[in-house]
């Protein structure tokens, strides 16, 4: 009997039941024999032995169904970092529950946090196959995650809708997407929507340059604009300070009253109405970037990295994460994976394209 645990960790997403689907398929093509331990809410259901033996049936009818079957956490990420000795409990708890288990392997859908970890079990001598989910698109060491597009659709589609209401009152409108340490969702989903200005944390922004970038269209009769914006961008002036400075620099200002703005696109919002007089509003479409039905793209690839993952299992290559280079289903080790973030290279071509169709990133000389 092959006995295979599987988790589904950190922020959900679109495609993680697809993909889970596409695992359990292939895998109960492969083997008469096989069976799936569903470990419940990530980590947290190895580490306190919360799970359930999957059926076949359980995976029917899951394709098209967002969230996850399996539930979700956060937890133990942050902790395990500290290593203090509560957490090496919690280590020693998953080795634990997976050897009682007699499992032959893992597998793990997450993203950046949820890789590192599966690296440190591998480190602890567990057979781990990582799958690369987040809708930031951010993870390294693959070209692509799953729940990156179905986000990209739902972004765009946001933009979309504002986009009739900017153009009806003559606004300036920003939208916060989502993406703390890197642009890829706000990138390609400004593209897509047609925004005018794009926000994102790997090229700093100057209000200056947004400002000039807004008169500039006024000039041009244009008198409605559009701003993407990342929840991670940051002003140049920012990008100077180390993350702790930066933090002490926010409390600061909001214990004085200067500035207590919710979010970033809050903050630039007001900057702009107060040096332009332009009428702003600020639309986050938060958490819904997260929700809803995988878009087809990500059906596809989800079930291609779930088949891969089976295949993988198969062969006993362990230790890897199922990753996409250059469209085809590849593998990267977990070691590589763990602890790297895959952000927008400012120099990449599609921002020379971006800047060629006239959008401003906001760092352009005044
Ligand atoms: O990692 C995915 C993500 O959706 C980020 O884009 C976002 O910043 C974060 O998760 C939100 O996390 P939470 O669900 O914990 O609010």
């Amino acid at each position: 009997m092959l006995r295979v645990g599987m988790l589904t960790s950190g922020g959900d997403c679109q495609s993680l039941n697809a993909t889970m689907r596409g695992v359990a398929k292939a895998l109960y093509q492969m083997y008469d024999d096989v069976e799936i331990i569903g470990f419940e809410d990530g980590y947290k259901g190895l580490i306190y032995m919360n799970y359930r033996i999957m059926q076949p049936e359980d995976f029917s009818g899951i394709l098209t169904e967002g969230g996850t079957i399996l539930g979700t956490s956060r937890q133990p990420f942050k902790l395990m970092r500290v290593h203090d000795e509560n957490d090496l409990d919690k280590v020693e708890a998953m080795k634990h529950t997976y050897r009682k288990l007699r499992l032959e392997c893992l597998v793990v859908l997450g993203g950046n946090g949820s890789q590192k970890t599966a690296n440190l079990l591998r480190e602890e001598g567990l057979n781990v196959i990582g799958l690369p989910k987040t809708i930031d698109n951010d993870l390294w060491g693959t070209d692509m995650t799953f729940g990156f597009q179905s986000a990209v659709d739902i972004a765009t589609n946001a933009i979309d809708c504002i986009h009739t209401t900017a153009a009806s009152h003559s606004r300036v409108f920003m939208i916060e997407i989502m993406g703390h340490g890197a642009g890829w969702l706000t990138l390609n989903a400004g593209m897509a929507g047609g925004a005018d200005i794009i926000l994102i944390p790997e090229i700093p922004y100057d209000i200056n340059s947004i400002i000039s970038a807004l008169k500039k269209r006024e000039k041009a009769g244009k008198d409605f604009s559009i701003i993407a914006v990342a929840e991670g961008a940051i002003s140049k002036e920012d990008a100077k300070l180390t993350k702790k400075e930066l933090k002490k620099k926010k409390e600061k200002a909001a214990k004085e009253g200067k500035m207590s703005y919710p979010s970033i696109a809050y903050e630039i919002g007001a900057q702009i109405e107060a040096s332009c007089g332009l009428e702003v509003r600020v639309t986050v479409p938060g958490h819904m970037q997260r929700g809803g039905a995988p878009c087809a793209y990500d059906r596809v690839l989800s079930s291609r990295l779930g088949a891969a993952a089976a295949k993988m299992i198969s062969r006993k290559e362990y230790g890897y994460m199922v990753a996409v280079k250059s469209r085809e289903i590849s593998k990267t080790p977990l070691e590589e994976v763990a602890g790297k973030l895959k952000t927008v290279d400012p120099n990449a071509s599609i921002i020379e394209e971006a800047r060629l169709l006239g959008i401003s990133f906001g760092d352009e000389p005044v």
